[in-house]
């Protein structure tokens, strides 16, 4: 919200409250853990867990599946800092808020960032359980919900002032066009990690709309003409702020249910978790492969 502190409060109540991060010899990594996702969590050597509750500036997440705390440690021999849960529009958040605990990762100094999230599957080649990279996407978030939308952002918060000379400087850093968000670099090490490890590993343009509610059949139509092969209510926003920050970035959708006029079933959150648990091994997979490559 707009009375919410400046970052750097936020980063200095993280810096004290997580020792280790002023001794990391290297830039960390940046990992968002989405519903269901948080099993990498525990791969992560000695963390220092922070909840974001304790971080002032900082909304605590309260959907279900999602924990709401930083891990900070090692993986791999890399340093990397996890964010187990995350905010979503959909509670009542406004894009400034979600994307907040990205930001403030950007100041502690990731120069990579893997966002993780459970998606609906609209392209109907895609199965349930299938990884997808977002290779493009589009949001109809609704910016309007709260504060104003990142890219009005002014300053764009994450940025040390000295970074940014001026704020015609952070708008026209906010509003390029093309941003990508998928590096070539990570997306290449995902996939000869799909390919080294026998799964596979697919690409597609992920549509971010508000939720909670999934997609009526006239909805799923609407969104797969559009060009859309999947859906979901998060992921958008972080790679938009951690990008324009100029971290590199990779979104993962793990499908969790199909988003085919034609499914039998809505699925619920129960499956969504389930679905996501047998896909966190393969998560995790990529995510040490991208961490070994920067150790
Ligand atoms: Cl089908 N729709 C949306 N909007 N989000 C999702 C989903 C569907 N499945 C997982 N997340």
């Amino acid at each position: 919200t707009d009375s919410a502190p400046d970052l750097s409060e936020s980063l200095a109540a993280l810096r004290d409250k997580a020792p280790i991060l002023a001794k990391f010899e290297k830039a960390p990594l940046g990992v968002v853990l989405g519903s269901g996702l948080g099993g990498l969590a525990d791969a992560i050597e000695s963390p220092t867990i922070v909840p974001y509750a304790e971080i002032p500036g900082l909304a605590p997440s309260t959907a279900s599946g999602h924990r709401g705390e930083f891990l900070i440690g090692h993986l791999a021999s890399r340093p990397i800092i996890a964010m187990a849960g995350r905010l979503h529009v959909y509670e009542g958040h406004s894009l400034r808020d979600v994307t907040r605990p990205v930001a403030l990762m950007a100041g502690i100094g990731i120069n990579e960032l893997v966002v993780s999230c459970a998606a609906g599957g609209l392209n109907p080649q895609f199965k349930v359980g299938d990884l997808v990279l977002l290779s493009e996407h589009s949001s109809w978030l609704d910016g309007k919900l709260g504060a104003p939308p990142i890219s009005f952002q002014q300053p764009i918060s994450f940025q040390q002032p000295n970074d940014l000379p001026n704020e015609s400087d952070a708008a026209a850093k906010c509003f390029r066009r093309s941003l990508n968000t998928c590096d070539p670099q990570l997306d290449a090490i995902a996939h000869q990690t799909a390919h080294a490890n026998g799964f596979e590993l697919r690409r597609g343009m992920y549509l971010a709309v508000n939720g909670p509610n999934y997609e009526t059949r006239a909805e799923c139509r609407m969104m797969r003409q559009l060009g859309a092969d999947l859906v979901g209510m998060s992921t958008v926003p972080e790679l938009l702020c951690a990008n324009s920050a100029g971290v590199r970035t990779l979104g993962i959708s793990v499908v969790t249910n199909l988003a085919l006029p034609d499914a039998p079933a809505t699925a619920d959150h129960a499956d969504v978790l389930e679905v996501c648990e047998r896909a966190a091994n393969r998560l995790q997979q990529i995510v040490r492969a991208i961490a070994t490559h920067g150790a």
